[in-house]
């Protein structure tokens, strides 16, 4: 398995965009581990966003994923803010690890990355072994398309500007372009991904990579626990403990 993103400049720049504790998800993941709901083990858990952290308030949080240079990043920052983390390299699709958890949590769609239904089902599957009993996962999902299609429509294929920062070391800035197009009867998302570095007005570097987003609806998604063994589905709206409307775009399912 390799990663076609979340490696050079897409590894390097992602907490220029992502890296503060800023994001609504924290307090809703934190609150979920802290209720019982140690240890706990952040699948693609990337540059430590939430990790870090967990860990650093002493919530017993271990971390998975399939990027080195991601991988690379959190232990970094967590040996810069000097707590200890475990990590693992592996594909959520195909890991055993030695510990079970009473939380597996996949935050930011991550889940998404999976690009068919057979890895989606290989990884619920490898998260229920590592589940222990009356743990639960948190899985939270939304529509990709509905932000290009809704909120900011584009032409299918054109390149547009996502994102803008300047690098702290060399206040070089940063930009991300994107060209995404959609086939809606695979559900998938594909993401053409462009990253420039201009320093002093110079395009320093470049390089591209793409991502593919598989979506789901809410009741595909339980369709697919139940498959698996999960008994136990809930669906609750974004990163609230309340039911999720019957049409929302963003969820979050929970299951045991
Ligand atoms: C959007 S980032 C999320 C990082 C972090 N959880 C956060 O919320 O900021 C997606 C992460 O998924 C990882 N990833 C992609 N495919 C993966 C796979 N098959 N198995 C494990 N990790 C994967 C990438 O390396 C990347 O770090």
């Amino acid at each position: 398995m390799t990663l076609k993103s979340y490696t050079g400049l897409s590894a390097a720049s992602y907490d220029l965009w992502f890296g503060d504790e800023g994001f609504e998800d924290v307090e809703f993941f934190r609150d979920a581990i802290r209720d019982g709901g140690e240890p706990a083990l952040e699948v693609a858990c990337g540059t430590g966003r939430l990790l870090v952290p967990f860990a650093r308030e002493g919530l017993d949080v271990e971390g998975l994923d399939l990027s080195a240079e991601m991988l690379g990043i959190c232990r970094r920052k967590a040996e810069e803010a000097g707590v200890p983390v475990t990590l693992h390299r592996a594909a959520m699709e195909e890991f055993a690890l030695d510990r079970q958890f009473r939380t597996i949590f996949v935050p930011f769609g991550s889940f998404m990355l999976l690009d068919d239904l057979d890895k989606a089902r290989r990884a619920l599957s490898c998260f229920r072994a590592h589940l222990e009993v009356g743990g639960r996962v948190l899985i939270p999902l939304h529509l990709p398309w509905l932000r290009d299609v809704g909120v900011e429509p584009a032409t299918p294929g054109e390149w547009r500007l996502r994102r803008v920062a300047t690098r702290p070391e060399d206040d070089a800035v940063v930009r991300c372009f994107e060209n995404t197009t959609f086939d809606f009867e695979r559900q998938v998302q594909d993401v053409k991904l462009r990253f420039e570095v201009v320093l002093a007005g110079e395009v320093i570097d470049v390089e591209e990579n793409e991502q593919r987003l598989r979506w789901y609806t809410q009741e595909e998604f339980a369709d697919l626990l139940g498959e698996v063994g999960f008994s136990d589905v809930t669906v609750l709206e974004s990163y609230t403990w309340n039911p999720a409307e019957a049409d929302s775009p963003r969820f979050t399912t929970a299951a045991s």
